[in-house]
């Protein structure tokens, strides 16, 4: 029986919730593929400077090296809201992740499932139109990671600023995820930017350009950020693969989300060049509801179901993962964020959709 090693970061908030539920879905993957994994957890996060003095201690970081993948919750939360921005944990931990193993393509997928038009907030004749987006982010530089940034003077002279800055070659590599990816799927590349008024943007196009040489049977097309987000409510299914920088795919990969339905339906993969990953839910902590036990576990379950594939290369179980999803979101099994104000007596808890999922993957592999 093959062995895998994950790497198991739940984090803060509703984190250690959904990664509840994602143990449960690969436990049942065990089974049913006769696969064994092993789940190493570290702390990360809040929780990690709470208990060891610093978001990511270097056992943490030792154990993500030293397995195969790394499967991620969310981090951060009021707690720790007024350290140092160098000393949170969206900093110190998850941006020092991705740099540290060169993260750098951020592949978000957000998808309206045919027959389930309903749990999108858009207009009936919208979402009938179909919506079915793979946002390919840059995650390990821009405007995230220029330098310098800093804060200098005192009272009202005092100016704060943060340097985008954009290297052809890093252009170029996450250009060329985008357009490997969309030639697998709709052949059409949208870039986003904002290139009437940014320099970065200017060489982001030029390079775009260039890689869209090498790809004639896939499409280019240039779109303003603030265009894009408008485009994407009036015409969601005029999008394929939408090519974003750092800052602009954050912002744009929650539209995507909440056009599906709910920020906890959005998984997501951060890969490097060796197909050495990190995975997680696209949404944060979600302080607003955790310790509920009212989360939706699906982004979670999704970022393993993406682990798998992309990572381990086992195609059929993330397969099986990935249908159970849909069937449980096609029986109505949902969470109360994904039901209107009148039908939320009928939500279900974190658990109980994690077990949901669970059950379907063990009866069809059985
Ligand atoms: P958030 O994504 O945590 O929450 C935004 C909204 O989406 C909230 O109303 C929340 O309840 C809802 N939501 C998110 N995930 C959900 C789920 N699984 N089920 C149901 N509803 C869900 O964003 P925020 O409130 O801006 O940030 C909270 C904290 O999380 C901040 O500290 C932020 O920096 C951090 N954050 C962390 C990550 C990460 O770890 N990858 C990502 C984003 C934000
Ligand atoms: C995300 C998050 C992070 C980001 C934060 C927590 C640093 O919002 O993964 O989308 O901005 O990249
Ligand atoms: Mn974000």
């Amino acid at each position: 029986m093959s062995n895998y090693n994950i790497a198991v970061l739940a984090g803060d908030g509703i984190g250690p919730e959904v990664m509840q539920e994602a143990k449960k879905v690969l436990s049942a993957v065990e089974q049913a593929f006769d696969l064994s994994f092993t789940l190493k957890e570290f702390d990360v996060g809040g929780i990690a400077i709470d208990n060891h003095g610093q978001a990511l201690p270097p056992a943490t970081l030792k154990g993500c090296e030293d397995a195969q993948a790394i499967l991620f919750g969310s981090i951060g939360g009021p707690k720790w809201d007024s350290l140092p921005l160098e000393e949170r944990p969206e900093r110190a931990a998850l941006l020092a992740l991705r740099g540290h193993f060169d993260l750098f393509s951020n592949l978000r997928p957000a998808k309206i499932y045919p027959g389930l038009e309903a749990l999108s907030p858009l207009r009936a004749d919208i979402a009938a139109s179909g919506f079915d987006v793979l946002v390919i982010r840059e995650l390990t530089s821009g405007i995230y990671f220029g330098q310098p940034k800093g804060i200098e003077g005192e009272g009202e002279e005092q100016f704060a600023y943060d340097t985008m800055r954009y290297s052809k070659k890093e252009i170029r590599r996450i250009a060329i995820s985008a357009f490997e990816a969309a030639q697998k799927r709709g052949k059409k590349v949208t870039s986003v930017d904002k290139a009437n008024v940014l320099l970065c943007s200017r060489l982001w196009r030029e390079v775009t350009e260039e890689v869209a040489k090498d790809y004639p049977e896939v499409t280019l097309e240039h779109i303003y950020i603030d265009n894009a987000t408008m485009q994407l409510l009036r015409y969601p299914s005029d999008f394929d693969v939408m090519l974003c920088s750092n800052l602009f795919g954050d912002i744009i990969s929650d539209e995507c989300a909440m056009i599906t339905g709910s920020m906890g339906l959005l998984p997501s993969a951060s890969i490097n060049s060796e197909n050495f990953g990190l995975y997680e839910p696209a949404g944060g902590s979600a302080p607003d509801i955790a310790g509920k036990g009212i989360a939706n576990p699906i982004a979670q379950i999704l970022s393993a179901s993406m682990l798998l594939r992309f990572s381990l290369n086992l195609t059929e179980a993330a397969d099986a993962i990935d249908a159970a999803v849909v069937k449980t979101l096609a029986d109505g099994i949902l969470t109360g964020e994904l039901l209107s104000a009148e039908n939320r007596d009928q939500a279900k808890s974190t658990s109980e959709v994690g077990d949901y999922i669970a059950n379907i993957i063990a009866t069809a592999n059985a």
